[in-house]
């Protein structure tokens, strides 16, 4: 057994906010958390984040922030209040930009005495491949540009980052024990691989060294969720992992 926190983070893809209430709140001991992106948030506004808050479990914020700095400082501001533990970012906004945003999370955060969230830099997206880093005139490679990226988000003050399977070992033994990496592309061994191209399964991406591990179909779209999240959760207790 171990002690680690679950580190399954649930992806929360719906409009239908209460749908997305009714499922958290089935779901929240047996995950670490929920990953809400622009679709909730789009649908539901704060409102919307506020309602799954109230489950109790740690909230992502996975808006990929990606502007001028001021505005994405701006940005982070307005959310801090919501109180996520995590918000993401795009790491390509540049240094200006990272270090914008992580100043206005600390400073938002000592101004409304609330708990700092972590910034996670969105590094290589892997719905892009080669010919499409080329198109808009990044690194082909890939890995190369996950490791500039990944730097440039240390180097301007981020927690972590979000990045592939692929690269957690590399991130990992590059960036040290304290830089957070979160995993997305997870799927337990039983269930199916949906459009993920590049999957590992929880127990090998907490190995491997991912932090959290964002799991979102397979959790949601089982015939019975909490079901399927508390059997995640053994099976990482089992690994110890
Ligand atoms: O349902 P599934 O487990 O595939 O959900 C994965 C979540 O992680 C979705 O919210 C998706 O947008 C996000 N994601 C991803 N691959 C990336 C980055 C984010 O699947 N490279």
């Amino acid at each position: 057994m171990t002690d680690a926190p679950n580190p399954v983070l649930c992806a929360i893809d719906t409009p239908a906010m209460e749908m997305a209430v009714k499922l958290t709140g089935e779901l929240a001991r047996w995950v670490g958390g929920f990953k809400l992106g622009l679709e909730f948030f789009g649908a539901n506004g704060p409102e919307g984040i506020r309602a799954i808050a109230r489950t109790g479990a740690p909230i992502c914020l996975d808006l990929k922030l990606h502007d001028i700095p001021n505005t994405v400082a701006g940005a982070v501001k307005a959310l801090v209040p919501l109180q996520p533990a995590l918000i993401t970012v795009h790491a390509s906004g540049g240094r200006a930009m990272l270090a914008a945003a992580a100043a206005a999370a600390k400073e938002a955060a000592n101004s409304h005495d609330l708990p700092r969230p972590r910034l996670l830099g969105v590094t290589v997206m892997t719905s892009l491949d080669e010919a499409d880093l080329r198109d808009i005139g990044q690194d082909p490679l890939p890995g190369s540009q996950v490791d500039r990226l990944a730097f440039l988000c240390q180097d301007a003050g981020l927690d972590g980052v979000v990045c592939s399977a692929l690269e957690i070992e590399r991130l990992r033994r590059r960036f040290g024990r304290s830089f957070l990496l979160m995993v997305p592309g997870v799927r337990p061994d039983w269930t199916t691989q949906d459009d993920q191209k590049r999957i590992t399964t929880p127990a090998e991406a907490r190995r491997l060294g991912a932090d959290y591990l964002v799991i979102g179909r397979p959790i949601t779209r089982a015939t019975d969720p909490a079901a399927a999240a508390k059997r995640i959760a053994k099976e990482l207790e089992a690994a110890q992992v």
